[in-house]
């Protein structure tokens, strides 16, 4: 055999494969011809076998030509095994070497997100975090902080009563979660505690009935306002990023005393005025003070040494100015359109 012989059976081979190869119709047939042509006991291979039976002058040249059927079968296979895929995806077969079709894999509510991003601010400082009944007792929501009945505060908070008789109310806020911590564990404590809070609010922008509040209560010896102040500006500046400022105003509440309004600097305008803050340049977002006397005494704390500081949040208001949500019903709408972009931005 020579060199024309063997440049005459490549011929034949190729014509072959390609014949071969035009009725291939699925991947399994393709799979066959593969292994018939380019596999490891394969027509290929046994040629390139065949090679030391040559001439050593003929064998550059003859190696030369088996790779460019080489060449020419791989490239053959490529473009056949593209079509068979496409033809699978249309017909009954399961092709597995198609990319799979990503499925719609279900995330938090942008509520819960926020919530958690705020409770791991907090853990990271030693705070854990609680949670309590959102039926409550007048005592605990009341008359444990410091708002017995005839307390003119008690227009603060508009109350879901469920019944008259045994005072069970729908809690319109998490502070009754600091009574029923610090019944159960003496200080020195650190906790904060998120959970729904209900308000007889008639729903409109800024107004839901049923919303989430991320309360806050810190308990040792010589605690200070300086305490509250620093905990307070690092959990703001972790949350909306360092450049903002926070501000401290005098306010009220019956379970702390002195008591304080925080706000930072508007998100949106930085502080110059625009429609979100009014043109005031700040954002309420936390009300908060030095526990009172009163409700260390209703849940037995030796006032001597103890002292301590408290705050409580809105979370959808902290949810709405974090990513710029003007209405904040859209977060009871459940309309997935809403919910999954910011499911998906944290
Ligand atoms: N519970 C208060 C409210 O709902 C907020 C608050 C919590 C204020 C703790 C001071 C300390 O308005």
């Amino acid at each position: 055999m020579d060199e024309s012989d063997i440049l005459k059976e490549l011929e034949t081979i190729k014509k072959v494969a390609e014949e071969e190869l035009a009725s291939v119709k699925d991947a399994s047939d393709l799979e066959k011809w593969s292994v018939k042509y380019l596999g490891r006991k394969g027509v290929l291979l046994s040629l390139t076998r065949r090679i030391p039976e040559f001439p050593v002058s003929q064998r550059p040249l003859i190696g030369s030509h088996i790779n460019r059927l080489k060449t020419f079968l791989i490239e053959a296979h490529d473009k056949k095994s593209a079509s068979v895929i496409q033809f699978a995806s249309r017909g009954p077969d399961l092709n597995f070497t198609l990319p799979g079709i990503k499925p719609e894999i279900a995330h938090y509510h942008p509520i819960t997100i926020v919530a958690r991003r705020i409770c791991r601010i907090f853990r990271a400082l030693g705070f854990g975090v609680h949670i309590g009944p959102e039926i409550e007792t007048d005592y605990y929501n009341f008359e444990a902080l410091n708002t017995p009945s005839d307390h003119p505060a008690r227009d603060m908070w508009d109350t879901f009563h469920l019944d008259t008789e045994s005072g069970l109310l729908l809690r319109t806020h998490t502070s009754p979660i600091q009574v029923r911590t610090m019944e159960k564990i003496k200080p020195p404590l650190r906790i904060v505690a998120f959970g729904k809070c209900f308000r007889r609010d008639a729903p409109d922008a800024s107004h839901s009935p049923a919303f989430h509040q991320i309360e806050g209560l810190m308990v040792d010896e010589g605690i200070s306002f300086a305490h509250l102040k620093g905990v307070l500006v690092y959990f703001l500046k972790s949350f909306f990023g360092e450049d903002i400022k926070v501000r401290f105003l005098p306010s009220y509440f019956p379970f702390t005393e002195p008591s304080a309004e925080i706000s930072i600097s508007c998100v949106i305008c930085k502080g110059r005025g625009c429609s979100t803050c009014a043109g005031t340049g700040w954002l309420e977002v936390l009300g908060a003070g030095m526990v009172h006397p009163e409700v260390f005494r209703a849940v037995g704390i030796d006032l001597q040494d103890m002292t301590g500081f408290a705050f409580g949040a809105g979370v959808e208001r902290i949810a709405m100015l974090k990513f710029g949500i003007d209405d904040i019903r859209e977060f009871f709408f459940n309309d997935e359109r809403f919910l999954s972009q910011i499911g998906h931005v944290l």
